[in-house]
């Protein structure tokens, strides 16, 4: 584990390989202490991760996964959008439970401010769109990044400045400090030899451009529009790891080749706890897809991915999967997985389900998910 870690590099990408909700904050999580830096490169709180703070479950929003290890500095980066209220109230939120994240917090003066007006015309569009919608978190994400595209979106230096309309000024006083030039900071850091942890929000296929567009989010999910959203290089990333379920997840509209039938995709929500973190909706749940995967692979150029939620399969007696050619079954394994930690000791058939998927992607599974705890993974 520790030789794989060191052959990561200085920067490494966490980035979804399906829709979201794949299990990144696991994994970012075993990172954190091998990285000097977190930093998220876009989105705003539509994204979600469940963070247990002295034995409460929390959901953060805007903070990175890895805010609660001490000591890292937490940067949000340029290409993201911020709701002023929700990142206050989770830095209250830590700082109740002894954790001061205000002097480690690093805001990018081009980060965009998400207002209640974008909220509402989220809510808005939603509903005058025919069908159900795009079934958008309604945090105003599409305003916001419909503002800052039409050049009057609202940045986070606008804190900064003598006259700060009246609903801002609690912000203000708190995060002045925090706001700054993220880029050079960035790369002052990698000039040090400090290892940054970039910290995907979304996923692939939700991707603006590369996405099942409509229903995608208003942002680049990719590894080139992390890098973009925190002004890196593209030379500057080592690796890049794609997280990806044993099976697959979509929450809201839009294409999903693979869903399961109803008593099916029923028995993999139950198993897997598949609800939104952020808006408590059922996910909609199915199989994996490989040319999906593939089609990850190549726009992100992983170097290794994270497969999770494998004791999710493990009652199947024959797994759906998707192959270039078509819907094929591979066999199940009937027994439990939870909590393995050493690949040989995977029953036969789940050892034989990774390394199918392997041979299809030519990409090393380096890590596998068997169990919601942080111990619960194997590293190969
Ligand atoms: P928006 O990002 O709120 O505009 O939502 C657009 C689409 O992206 C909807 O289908 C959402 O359910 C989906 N979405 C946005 N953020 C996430 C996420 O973090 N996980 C899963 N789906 C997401």
């Amino acid at each position: 584990m520790q030789q794989l870690l060191k052959s990561l590099g200085d920067v490494t990408a966490v980035i979804g390989a399906q829709w979201g909700d794949e299990g990144k904050g696991k994994l970012i999580d075993l990172l954190t202490p091998h990285f000097d830096i977190l930093a998220r490169a876009s989105g705003g709180a539509n994204a979600g991760h469940t963070i247990v703070v002295q034995g409460k479950k929390h959901v953060f929003h805007l903070l990175p996964a890895g805010s609660l290890h001490e000591g890292k500095t937490i940067v949000l980066g340029s290409g993201m959008v911020i709701h002023l209220p929700t990142l206050l109230e989770e830095i209250e939120t830590l700082k109740k439970a002894g954790i001061d994240v205000l002097p480690r917090l690093k805001i990018s003066r081009a980060a965009h401010i998400v207002t209640e007006e974008h909220k509402e015309r989220d809510a808005a569009l939603e509903k005058a769109r025919e069908g159900g919608g795009i079934g958008t978190t309604k945090r105003g994400i599409g305003p916001a990044y419909t503002d800052k595209a039409a050049r009057h979106g609202k940045r986070m230096e606008s804190l900064l400045g003598k006259e700060v309309p009246k609903e801002w000024k609690e912000a203000a006083e708190l995060l002045v400090p925090c706001i700054t030039d993220t880029v050079s900071l960035l790369h002052d850091a990698l000039a040090e030899k400090k290892s940054i942890l970039i910290e995907g929000a979304q996923a692939t296929l939700l991707d603006i451009d590369h996405g099942t567009y409509p229903y995608v989010t208003s942002s680049s999910t990719t590894a080139a529009g992390a890098l973009q959203g925190l002004g890196l290089s593209p030379r500057a990333l080592h690796s890049c790891i794609g997280v990806a379920k044993a099976y697959c997840t979509r929450v809201g509209g839009g294409p999903f080749e693979t869903e399961a039938n109803e008593v099916d995709g029923n028995r993999l929500r139950e198993r897997g706890g598949e609800y939104g973190a952020t808006t408590g909706r059922p996910r909609r749940c199915g199989w994996l897809s490989i040319p999906d995967l593939l089609f990850a692979c190549r726009i992100n150029g992983f170097t290794h991915v994270n497969l999770t939620k494998l004791d999710v399969l493990d009652e199947e007696k024959e797994i759906p999967v998707l192959f270039q050619g078509g819907m094929k079954k591979l066999p199940g394994w009937k027994q439990s997985t939870a909590g393995i930690t050493s690949f040989e000791k995977l029953p036969k058939e789940a050892q034989s389900y990774v390394k199918i998927i392997e041979g299809e992607i030519n990409v090393p599974v380096s890590f596998i998910g068997t169990g919601p705890g942080r111990e619960e993974m194997i590293v190969r």
